[in-house]
Formats: C-alpha cells, structure tokens, sequence
C-alpha cells in the first residue's frame, strides 16, 4: 500500500504568520495543505476565498488540496483554479449535476474530488467514482476545526474503501475533522489514504512538525 498523505489544514493556523505556518507544514513533511472554503450558506462559517489560495500559492510547492464548502461551487471553479489549486472537492449536497461540475474541473486541468456529509449516504456517489481523483468522507460536520471525530466514520471508511476500489482505484480516500494521533492508526487501518488535520496539526504544543510527526508514527 502507498504511504498515507498528511493534509494539514491551515484553518487552525495563526493567520497572522500564514506563510510561515505553511512553510512549517512543508518543511514538517506534509504532502499536500489543507484549504477549508466555507461560504457562510452551505455551512454555518466563512473563511477563505481565491486571493487567499493565490497567496498560499505563492508560499509552498506542495499539492494545494482546497476543500469547497460552498453553494454552486461551479460558479467559483474557474477562480480557484486560476488561483493555483491542485485538487478542487465539491461537496455531493452542494451540487444538482454533480457529474457535470466534476467534469469540469477536470476540464480545468485539476484534480476532481467530492466530499460527502456524516449523513450522506456513500451511494449516492457510485455513479460519479469513476471520474474523481479523491473522495472525501468527513468525519464531523463540516463548518469548523477542533470538532471530535464521529466514530461511525470508522466503518464508514472501511465500505468507501471497497467502493473506491471496486470504481475508483486510483482515487485517494480522504479523512477530514477530529484526526489525531490517537484514531489516525485505526483510520487508515479502515482504508484512508490522506489525513487532513487542523488542530493535531497547529496547535500541537511542540509545532506543526511535530504534529506532523506524531500522526505519521500513529499510522
Ligand atoms: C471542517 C474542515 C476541516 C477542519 C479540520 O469543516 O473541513 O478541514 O479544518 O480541522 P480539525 O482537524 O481540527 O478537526
Ligand atoms: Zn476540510
């Protein structure tokens, strides 16, 4: 199996030092970062739009992994392409053709992924697998960080797991909310293979590397 990919999210970084809580993930060995965009309207909270992807950008060469928790994200796609996105994930309740948005991020040369709700039922993305480069099970309900994982999630990810290889076997399966030291093992014993992490990330009292650190030897 490949090695698992950490995403540290940058929504519990210290905004005032964004480039150097960027470069602190980077250079602590993360693979890709972690961009929560929240629209105030598909979830309760509002954080980051394209400058601020175009300015994180300009900070690192890692994958930028920008996770659209917004309404009619295909109004937006263009923006956050443009803006330097490796991977743009749409969320399967946010989108009425969902399978044309994933085509056109595609279209943009990024990479499609689609992110599901605690509630939303894994099927109702069998259909679109085969197009996505990452599926995304959420582990709390999205809006914030620091919320604590949803233990159903386990078995959840362990039934994404045989979809995404029965459809999409290239595709990577994604965690997002609550990971930790303490459930990362059991996490990817279910099948993850990217990690995002926010609060294990950044407020790790030793620094983000050794946030970094510590859920690579938990898995
Ligand atoms: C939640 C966001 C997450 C969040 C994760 O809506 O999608 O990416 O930042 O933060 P932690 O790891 O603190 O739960
Ligand atoms: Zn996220």
């Amino acid at each position: 199996m490949s090695p698992v990919k950490i995403a540290p999210s940058i929504l519990a970084s210290d905004f005032t030092h964004l480039a150097d809580e960027v470069r602190a993930a980077e250079e602590g060995g993360a693979d890709w970062i972690h961009v929560d965009v929240m629209d105030g309207h598909f979830v309760p909270n509002i954080t980051f739009g394209p400058p601020v992807v175009r300015a994180v950008r300009r900070c690192t060469s890692l994958p930028l992994d920008v996770h659209l928790m917004i309404e009619h994200p295909e109004r937006y796609l263009e923006a956050f392409a443009e803006a330097g996105a490796g991977i743009l994930t749409v969320h399967e309740e946010a989108c009425v053709h969902l399978h044309r948005t994933l085509q056109w991020i595609r279209e943009l040369g990024v990479k499609a992924g689609v992110a599901l709700n605690p509630a939303t039922p894994l099927e109702s993305v069998r259909e679109v697998l085969p197009m996505v480069d990452l599926l995304l099970v959420m582990s709390v309900n999205p809006g914030f960080g620091g919320q604590t994982y949803i233990e159903a999630t386990t078995d959840r990810l362990r039934r994404a797991r045989v979809l995404v290889d029965e459809l999409a076997p290239e595709a990577d399966l994604e965690v997002d909310g609550g990971v930790e030291a303490s459930n990362a093992g059991i996490i990817v014993g279910a099948g993850a293979s990217v990690l995002v992490a926010g609060s294990a990330v950044y407020h790790h009292p030793e620094g983000a590397a050794a946030g970094i650190r510590a859920l690579r030897s938990a898995c």
